[in-house]
């Protein structure tokens, strides 16, 4: 198999972490990144971005990056939207971040990416689309589809960006607007 593709679909149990894992080091979120690239879901609440970004050069000050696979290269547009909606595809984002991009209904994908990290204490966690829910396995935080929580202990929603398809290529850009889901600032600016 090409490393260099998502893998598709993964059991959420493959990805549950034990209860009361620590943070994990960044080789550990590659790690993870290998077995938890795409999972796939139904029904989807989503928000419109408020503005898309323009990215003039990937690594300029403000601008935005490339979506990129574990091993640090740029992710192919196509290859995400082949998957059918409700995929959520777990990519490296800003500074490493790894981020989910969902597809949407429309076959699209949402200008809004999900921040792999759980804002109780950073622990990454699975999408299960059973329950259409992020799961922190940590200490059991629960967001939506959006990201917004819905159980704690985590009290903030997850961090989001923006999310561009530009020809081939998918843009990262950090979310400074307001957020959607509170009507407030972002907490992460
Ligand atoms: S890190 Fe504690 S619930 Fe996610």
């Amino acid at each position: 198999m090409d490393d260099s593709l998502p893998l598709k679909n993964p059991s959420p149990l493959d990805n549950r972490l034990p209860l009361e894992s620590p943070s994990l080091s960044r080789r550990q979120l590659l790690n993870f990144l290998t077995g938890a690239v795409v999972a796939t879901t139904a029904g989807l609440a989503l928000y419109p971005a408020a503005k898309f970004f323009v990215p003039p050069m990937e690594g300029d000050e403000g601008s935005g990056i490339l979506a990129k696979d574990k091993l640090g290269n740029p992710i192919p547009a196509r290859q995400i939207l082949a998957e059918p909606p409700g995929t959520r595809a777990l990519i490296a984002g800003l500074a490493g971040e790894p981020t989910y991009l969902t597809v949407k209904e429309d076959g699209a994908l949402d200008p809004m990416g999900i921040v792999d990290n759980c804002t109780h204490l950073g622990c990454t966690f699975p999408w299960n689309s059973l329950d259409n829910q992020f799961q922190c396995p940590c200490h059991g935080s629960r967001f939506g589809p959006d990201g917004a929580v819905q159980r704690g202990p985590a009290d903030r929603p997850l961090k989001l960006v923006h999310v561009k398809v530009e020809g081939d290529m998918i843009w990262i850009a950090s979310w400074t607007e307001i957020d959607p889901r509170t009507g407030r600032e972002p907490w992460w600016v």
